[in-house]
């Protein structure tokens, strides 16, 4: 039966057809809708300034078919060494582990952070120490940006290299020289352009290779197979959209603050019964997951009741997925298992009015 509705847990928003309308006259005058056209170039440019806006100066930025292809090709082009680990955090959106996998690699599951529920580089460390890693994939969970100065320092002490999973984060993560990271550009991101993935990094040899891998492998201009590669490009229409929603950007990072902002002053009322992702309010979050202490199942029935939608956003963990339940777990899971039966993702996008907001905090204080 279908279950309707009146709070939506996730809402994209993306720009109005009218305000794509005169970029796209200009792809269809050009004639070069993909390929590596002139707006996925300017959109690739202006994005390289955006993410590095803070850190990054030199950083080249190449877009890709989706997130989970710009990893994968992005680890094939890393020429790690033939189908080594690659330690992961067992939190995470299945695609982090689906990249691994393609890619040729082998996935490590690794626990995350009790507090701010990412995988941590002391963790890394500690797995490497067990079992020597090919590379390291930390993961932004639910958006949260990652500490790049312990990755930095990570890579440089073990020289394991690292690939920033920052799927969710765009425009709260930046990225210093010396790191390489891939975020999505999927229309359920808070900066979404339909489908689509940014790769990012100052290592303009390796962005090279990814691009040529997402080109069937090609080299050059004469169409001859370098590598074995697959189609993976971003459409102009996406660059297009994506223009647009980097001109929309600041606008729409305050409407989602706001609503963050609403949230917050309600749920610190509540006490230590909801806990909250280590640093919420410093960034804004992709999806907003509390933690209700093993409550979580009862809950999201509480929240059905009442015609308002929730998520249990990252599980099962990676483990627990049939076709991936043979994955390797280094050092145990904690921290993630006790994550499982708590996490529960609220309703958070740019359209949820005080009323809305106040509802959802109504039914979590009844029920926490
Ligand atoms: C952590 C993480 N990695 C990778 C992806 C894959 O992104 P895409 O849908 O653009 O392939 C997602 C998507 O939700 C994600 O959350």
């Amino acid at each position: 039966v279908k279950q309707e509705f009146k709070i939506f847990c996730l809402v994209p928003d993306l720009p109005a057809p009218a305000d794509i309308v005169s970029i796209c006259e200009e792809i269809h005058r050009n004639r070069w809708y993909t390929n590596f056209g002139p707006i996925a170039t300017r959109f690739e440019s202006a994005m390289a300034k955006f993410v590095g806006r803070i850190e990054g100066e030199s950083l080249g930025a190449a877009c890709f078919s989706s997130a989970t292809t710009a990893l994968e090709l992005m680890l094939r082009a890393m020429q790690l060494p033939k189908g080594g680990k690659i330690l992961i955090p067992a939190l995470t959106f299945p695609a982090t582990a689906l990249a691994v996998i393609n890619a040729g690699f082998e996935p490590v599951l690794g626990d995350v952070d009790a507090n701010h529920w990412c995988l941590t580089a002391d963790t890394a460390l500690a797995v490497h120490k067990r079992s020597q890693l090919a590379c390291v994939m930390p993961v932004s969970t639910f958006g949260r940006p990652l500490d790049t100065k312990s990755w930095l320092e990570f890579q440089a002490d073990t020289g394991v290299p690292v690939l920033l999973d920052v799927a969710a984060s765009l425009g709260q993560q930046s990225i210093p020289e010396g790191l390489s990271a891939v975020f999505s550009l999927h229309a359920t991101k808070p900066f979404g352009v339909g489908e689509g993935g940014l790769a990012v990094t100052s290592d303009k040899e390796l962005l090279a290779r990814a691009r040529s891998l997402s080109n069937f492998g090609f080299k050059g201009s004469a169409g001859v197979v370098q590598a074995i590669g697959t189609n993976a490009k971003f459409s102009e229409y996406y660059a297009a959209v994506g223009l647009r929603q980097l001109e929309r950007w600041s606008d729409l990072e305050q409407r989602r603050k706001q609503v963050l902002g609403c949230y917050l002053k309600r749920i610190t009322c509540l006490g230590g019964q909801v806990e909250l992702q280590d640093g919420i309010g410093d960034f804004v979050p992709a999806v907003f997951s509390v933690a209700v202490n093993g409550a979580n199942a009862g809950l999201q029935a509480a929240f059905a009741n009442a015609a308002v939608q929730t998520r249990f956003w990252y599980l099962p963990l990676l483990n627990l997925h049939p076709a991936l339940s043979d994955l390797q777990v280094s050092g145990g899971l904690q921290n993630s298992e006790y994550l499982a039966r708590s996490l529960i993702g609220l309703p958070f996008h740019s359209f949820l009015s005080e009323n809305d907001i106040s509802k959802v905090c109504r039914i979590l204080s009844d029920s926490v």
